[in-house]
């Protein structure tokens, strides 16, 4: 079974929706495409996967996920190029990163033809939902579930895959304020950090909710055992320039391996910036703003992009970054990578994936 030979079944929708969606006013996760894919692996053999019209799904009150949180997912996007041809953007790591985090939650592995054919196959379909314009793209949510119908602990024998597709645009519409945590966690050594689970996500509401009644956006995690290395922040991994050299916590089983934080280190070697992947402290970054060797603070991840943020909170003060200007190391990164992704630019590292 190849991407090329896999058969969809496909039953299209009976009319686009495509009209009553506003490119210009583009809400993230709120709007979905025509059409979705649904594919069942029943006690471990793939099913056809189908394509439908996108709409709601029923699901039996035991089913395992509900109980037992046994539900990964993906996020990346799709662009437009000036000739109206779709584009995917490393698709191939985040089909690999999604089996690596299926792995850990012991769920069924995901096989290529389901996973990147189902993408080709709904842009196919669905293209004329790929927006264009500044900070726009189509999101692509591929995600599983356990589907057991069974309230025992345990693996479940079957899995729904499914990918559905969102038109976004800008994140954050202005610099997110973020707090750094030091009572709560978001992942231990040897726990799920590094699988991109939904508990992970359910985990971080109660902290952020505090952080966002005390006038931030976001939180930057610290490490479960000293709270005094940054590791992440809420969706997004985190990056400092310091001394004009663009450094990141390395990843580990605490630190989700973001593909933007990887295309960002790459893109920085390639413009001449210096790059450390190492552990940076709470004190280094937070004395570094006081004496102006820390200049930038931003999230990368594939939602935000690349977001600078305003402001760090720790300890009860707010410590104000520099503004942002078009020679900011994080302005000079988002540029290389959008002309890339966009292809405005030749793509010399094989990152772009033509539809
Ligand atoms: C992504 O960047 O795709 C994420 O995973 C963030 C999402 C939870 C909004």
């Amino acid at each position: 079974m190849t991407a090329e030979t896999l058969n969809f079944n496909i039953t299209y929708a009976a009319a686009s929706r495509i009209s009553e969606f506003d490119p210009q006013n583009i809400s993230f996760g709120s709007v979905f495409t025509d059409h979705m894919l649904v594919a069942d692996c029943i006690n471990g053999v793939w099913q056809t996967p189908e394509i439908l019209p996108y709409g709601e799904i029923a699901y039996n009150p035991a089913l395992a996920s509900l109980h037992y949180g046994q539900s990964i997912f993906e996020g990346m996007k799709a662009f437009k190029n000036e000739n109206d041809e779709v584009l995917m953007f490393r698709p191939l790591e985040n089909f690999k990163r999604f089996n690596i985090s299926a792995e850990r939650m012991c769920m069924a592995q995901v096989p290529e033809e389901i996973f990147i054919g189902g993408l080709e196959e709904l842009l196919r379909i669905d293209a004329a939902w790929v927006p264009k314009g500044e900070d726009n793209s189509l999101y692509l949510r591929p995600f599983m579930f356990a589907s057991d119908v069974y309230l025992g602990v345990r693996p479940s024998l079957n899995y729904r895959f499914m990918i559905i597709m969102s038109p976004a645009g800008k994140y954050y519409s202005t610099p997110p304020k973020v707090k750094v945590e030091t009572e709560f966690i978001r992942a231990a050594p040897g726990g799920v950090g590094s699988a991109k689970c939904a508990g992970n996500y359910a985990a971080s509401l109660y902290p952020a909710k505090l952080a966002q009644d005390q006038g931030y956006t976001q939180l930057l995690w610290t490490d479960a055992i000293e709270h005094k290395y940054f590791e992440e922040s809420g969706t997004m991994n985190v990056m400092f320039v310091k001394d004009g050299k663009l450094i990141t916590p390395n990843t580990s089983s605490t630190i989700l391996k973001g593909i933007t934080r990887d295309t960002l280190l790459q893109l920085a070697k390639s413009l001449g910036f210096e790059t450390e992947e190492r552990k940076i402290s709470v004190e280094e970054i937070i004395s570094g703003i006081q004496s102006g060797s820390v200049t930038e603070v931003f999230g990368a991840g594939t939602a935000v992009v690349v977001s600078p943020f305003a402001a760090i909170g720790f300890e009860g003060n707010d410590y104000a970054l520099p503004e942002i200007t078009e020679q900011s190391v994080s302005s000079q990164l988002k540029k290389a990578l959008n002309d890339i992704r966009t292809g405005k630019v030749e793509d010399t590292f094989g990152w772009v994936w033509k539809v």
